[in-house]
């Protein structure tokens, strides 16, 4: 009985949200505060909410990353994630972001839990949960490294990788994989690429960022 009030409440809020939406370039989403993780549904009935975001905004965080496969998945810092970073979009991988880019993203998303938190019923992190949220996303995240210290930097591919591998985060240290790695890093940055809409390489220019990473891999 319950779950139908809440569908019924959900189908009553969906043009508000999109309204919001709409309104608030960026993608803002705009609701009312209110009251906190006490009166948010189990996380089960969430779901119609998850998916009516996500067909709004397909393209936020790619779909892939499954409870199981976090980093340390029985950690306390991975259930965080599962329990406040999947309410609204598919479930996001740390490796997704470099460490420094972190605190700034996930302070982003409790503003948006929090504005959505009474309306919607989504659970908002306490403090404490939002600490350790922040230490195990930064404890697992992508390896990057500034541009001017890149490895081999008049290498002729180096330009390339910088264009096509900083549009959704910082710069993955080409240390971070090994020669025999890269190819398939970086067939998975393709397919993220045209998930998320960005601008895809060529095949001319994927091979000039393959031979740059794989020239300045970690050794086996
Ligand atoms: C209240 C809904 C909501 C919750 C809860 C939420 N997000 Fe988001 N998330 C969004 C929205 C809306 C966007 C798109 C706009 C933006 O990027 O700010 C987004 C985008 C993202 C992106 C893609 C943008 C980028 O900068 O790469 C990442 C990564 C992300 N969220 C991570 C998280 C993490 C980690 C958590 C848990 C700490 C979380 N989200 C919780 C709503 C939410
Ligand atoms: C369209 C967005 C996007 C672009 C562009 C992008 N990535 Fe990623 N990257 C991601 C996401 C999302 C993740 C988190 C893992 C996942 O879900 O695929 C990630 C994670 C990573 C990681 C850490 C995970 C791992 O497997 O080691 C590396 C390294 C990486 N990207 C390298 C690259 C390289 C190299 C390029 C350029 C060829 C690139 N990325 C371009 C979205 C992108």
């Amino acid at each position: 009985m319950r779950k139908n009030v809440l569908i019924l409440w959900i189908l009553i809020c969906a043009p508000i949200i999109v309204a919001a939406l709409v309104v608030e370039a960026g993608q803002e989403v705009h609701a009312a505060a209110g009251p906190r993780a006490s009166l948010a549904p189990p996380v089960g009935q969430m779901m119609p909410m998850r998916g009516m975001m996500q067909r709004m905004m397909p393209d936020l965080v790619p779909p892939g990353t499954e409870p199981e496969n976090l980093p340390a998945p029985a950690s306390r810092g991975a259930r965080l994630v599962v329990q406040y970073c999947w309410q609204c979009h598919n479930l996001p991988s740390p490796s997704m972001h470099a460490a420094a880019e972190w605190p700034q993203i996930a302070e982003r998303m409790y503003v948006r839990a929090e504005r959505m938190s009474g309306m919607m019923g989504i659970e908002v992190p306490t403090p404490a949960d939002e600490d350790t949220l922040v230490s195990y996303l930064k404890t697992y995240a992508m390896k990057s490294v500034p541009a001017d210290s890149l490895p081999a930097p008049a290498s002729p591919g180096i330009a390339l990788f910088k264009d096509f591998c900083a549009q959704c985060h910082a710069l993955p240290d080409p240390r971070s994989h090994t020669a025999s790695a890269w190819p398939a890093v970086v067939q998975k940055m393709e397919t993220n690429m045209q998930l998320m809409h960005k601008r895809v390489m060529t095949a001319a220019q994927r091979k000039q960022i393959r031979d740059y990473l794989e020239q300045n891999a970690k050794s086996p």
